[in-house]
C-alpha cells in the first residue's frame, strides 16, 4: 500500500511500545510476517537535547528496519529543532510526532496527549516538524483530552498542517488504555473529514475485529500493538483474513516456543552485534529481553503457568538458557 510516499509490504503497522517494541522486538515481528512499517517509541526531545548520547542505543542499525518511523515527544519548539538536527544523521522513513500519551508524567511536562488540550501548542510543534524534517511527518493522536469534545478543532488544526498522515487511537487521553469503549465513530469521522491518510488503533488482537475495524471506519492502515504481545504472528492472521477471507488461528505449543525462542535470540544478536552502546552490559540486555519475551511467548500452551514461574525465577542469562534447555523439547 502507498502511505504518502512510502510503499509499504500491506497495511498493517507495529505500534510504538515503550520498553516492548524493542529492536529486537521489531526485527522479531518483522521475521515471521509482513509488516508494513515498524515503529521505535517516543523519544524524548528533551532528553535529545540535553544528552543525545544517550539515544543512540535505541537507534543502533536502525537503518536495517526500514520502513520504520521514529517517534518524537516534547512541546519545547527548539528541542524538537534540535532532535530534528541529532535524528538527520539516521536513516529512517517517517518522523512520528506524539500528541496521544496520557501518563502523569507528559501531561505534567504539556506533551504527548496535552497537546489535545492545547491545538495552538500542538500546532507550533507540527509548523516545527514539517519545516525542519526532511522526512515526512506523520502524528498520533486520540479522539480528544476528556471525550471527543473537541474532535472538530483537532480535525481543523490538522486540515492545513502539512502532516502526511495521521494515527488514531480510538479513546481520548483521560479514558487511558482501558477506562472505556473504543470509539470507532471518532475514527470514522475523522477518516471522513480528512484527506490525508489515517491509521486506525485500539485494542485489535484478533482478524475478526480487524476486519470489522477496518470496514466500519473504513481507515487506510491498522496499527497493532499489544495484540502482539505473546501473539507474534497476528500481522499474518490479520493480513490472511484480509486478504483472502482464510481465518488461522494463533495456535501454541513447546515446539512452536522454542523456535519462537531461537528466532528471537538471533534477533537480539544481530541488534548487540557491534553495538558501541551496550558493549558492557550486552548480556544484561540479552537476558532482560529474552526472558520478558519467552514468558510472553508462553500464551496459549499447555501448562504455561508454570513454565512462566519457572522463567521469572532466573537471575541471568546463564541461568534463563538452562531453564530454557530444561524445558525445550
Ligand atoms: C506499555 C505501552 C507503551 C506505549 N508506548 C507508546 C509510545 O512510546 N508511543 C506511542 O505513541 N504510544 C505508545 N503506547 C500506545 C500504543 O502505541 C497504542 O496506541 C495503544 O496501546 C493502543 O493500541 P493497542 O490496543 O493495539 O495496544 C504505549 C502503550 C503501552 C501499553
Amino acid at each position: 500500500m502507498k502511505l504518502g510516499t512510502l510503499s509499504l509490504e500491506n497495511n498493517l503497522i507495529l505500534a510504538p511500545l515503550l520498553d516492548i517494541t524493542t529492536s529486537p522486538y521489531r526485527r522479531f515481528c518483522r521475521k515471521l510476517n509482513k509488516v508494513g512499517l515498524v515503529s521505535v517509541p517516543m523519544l524524548y526531545t528533551k532528553r535529545i537535547e540535553k544528552n543525545p548520547r544517550s539515544i543512540e542505543q535505541y537507534l543502533h542499525k536502525i537503518e536495517e528496519e526500514r520502513p520504520v518511523s521514529i517517534q518524537l515527544i516534547g512541546s519545547n519548539g527548539l528541542a524538537l529543532k534540535k532532535s530534528i538536527d541529532f535524528l538527520s544523521s539516521y536513516k529512517f522513513d517517517i518522523l512520528d510526532i506524539n500528541a496521544g500519551c496520557p501518563s502523569k508524567r507528559a501531561i505534567r511536562a504539556k506533551e504527548g496527549g496535552y497537546l489535545l488540550k492545547d491545538l495552538d501548542l500542538l500546532n507550533s510543534i507540527l509548523n516545527i516538524a514539517v519545516k525542519y524534517s526532511s522526512q515526512p511527518v506523520s502524528l498520533k493522536i486520540r479522539t480528544g483530552f476528556t471525550h471527543n469534545d473537541n474532535l472538530r478543532e483537532i480535525i481543523q488544526t490538522l486540515k492545513n498542517s502539512g502532516i502526511s498522515y495521521l494515527i488514531i487511537h480510538g479513546r481520548s487521553i483521560q479514558a487511558k488504555f482501558n477506562g472505556s469503549m473504543l470509539n470507532l465513530d471518532a475514527i470514522k469521522e475523522i477518516k471522513n473529514s480528512l484527506n490525508i491518510p489515517i491509521i486506525g488503533n485500539g485494542d485489535i488482537d484478533n482478524p475478526i475485529f480487524a476486519k470489522e475495524f477496518l470496514d466500519y471506519t473504513n481507515v487506510d492502515a491498522l496499527m497493532i500493538g499489544r495484540g502482539s504481545m505473546g501473539n507474534p504472528e497476528i500481522f499474518k492472521q490479520v493480513d490472511e483474513f484480509l486478504t483472502n477471507s482464510k481465518l488461522v488461528k494463533f495456535e501454541n505449543n513447546l515446539h512452536k516456543w522454542k523456535d519462537f525462542g531461537n528466532i528471537y535470540e538471533s534477533c537480539i544478536d544481530d541488534y548487540l552485534k557491534d553495538n558501541p552502546n551496550l558493549l558492557y552490559c550486552a548480556e544484561e540486555y540479552k537476558f532482560r529481553e529474552l526472558k520478558r519475551n519467552m514468558i510472553w511467548l508462553t500464551k496459549g500452551i499447555n501448562d504455561s503457568v508454570n513454565i512462566r514461574v519457572k522463567i521469572a525465577r532466573t537471575k541471568n542469562l546463564y541461568d534463563l538458557k538452562e531453564k530454557l534447555a530444561e524445558i525445550y523439547v
